[in-house]
């Protein structure tokens, strides 16, 4: 039996699908199988992100309204072993989409692959609730500005009253000159506002930017620093949130 790990934030553009696009391919790059799912309905990304945007035919609110089964709407990625990937519909439309709906998918998928990983709508709305309804683990994206980090607070509040204990924070496009200048809140500053632990830190780069732009994740690229970072982030949420018997 995986794990589902949500990747949320509340504030919009922190880096969600980036993340969840990297850190499943790093996942991947690590011997697990690996499903990543948008759950971004109407605004979706993660499929452009990945360069398979061609390849879907069906998405998860197929599956989930019985038009496919889950097999036809999973996607493999041939540049890993074992990665695949399931698109988000392209209408904002829920329809008869509930909570359940999605953690039904997700206790199927866990049952399939090692990690799952749902890429959420950004914020604290409906989508949250039900893109959120089958995670075990979440990790909270924030950059270090004060608004996203109080924002992240705010989802890490309703995240609690969702019953996800699991909750972990990732600070996102950092400029350490800025930083280091004080011009931006720092970890120290980041890590007393928000209740769960930072377990991970990403510098902002024009090379992930890029990257997301090509559709080619950043850490298939093998030495270099995203890589190890990626690495190392993905060694934590393993031994934070992996069964013993998937280590
Ligand atoms: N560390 C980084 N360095 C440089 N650019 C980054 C970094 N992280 C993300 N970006 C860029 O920021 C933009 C937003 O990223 P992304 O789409 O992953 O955010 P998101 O949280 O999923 O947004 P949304 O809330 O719209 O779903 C993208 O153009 C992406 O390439
Ligand atoms: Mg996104």
């Amino acid at each position: 039996m995986g794990t589902v790990i949500l990747v949320a934030s509340g504030k919009g553009g922190t880096g969600k699908s980036m993340f969840s696009v990297n850190i499943g391919a790093t996942f991947a790059l690590r011997e697990k199988s690996v499903v990543i799912v948008d759950m971004d309905m109407g605004l979706r990304n993660t499929d452009l992100y990945l360069g398979l945007e061609n390849n879907v035919v069906y998405d998860a609110h197929d599956v989930m309204t019985g038009v496919c089964r889950i097999k036809q709407a999973l996607i493999r990625d041939e540049r890993f072993r074992d990665l695949c990937f399931m698109g988000a519909s392209p209408t904002r439309e829920m329809g008869e989409i509930t909570p359940l709906h999605v953690k039904v998918l997700c206790e199927k998928l866990a049952d399939m692959f090692d990690v799952v990983i749902v890429d959420a709508p950004a914020g604290i709305d409906d989508g949250l609730v039900v893109a959120s309804a089958g995670a075990d683990a979440v990790v909270i994206l924030t950059t270090p500005e004060y608004a996203s980090i109080r924002n992240a607070d705010t989802l890490d509040k309703e995240l609690v009253k969702l019953g996800i204990f699991k909750r972990y924070v990732v600070v996102n496009k950092i400029i350490p000159e800025l930083m280091q200048a004080g011009y931006v809140p720092g970890l120290d500053k980041i890590s007393g506002l928000l209740m769960p632990e930072i377990i991970g830190t990403i510098l902002y780069d024009d090379n992930i930017n890029i990257s997301i732009n090509l559709g080619i994740p950043i850490v298939l690229k093998p030495s270099t620093y995203i890589r190890r970072n990626f690495e190392m982030i993905a060694a934590r949420l393993e031994e934070r949130c992996l069964p013993e018997e998937l280590l």
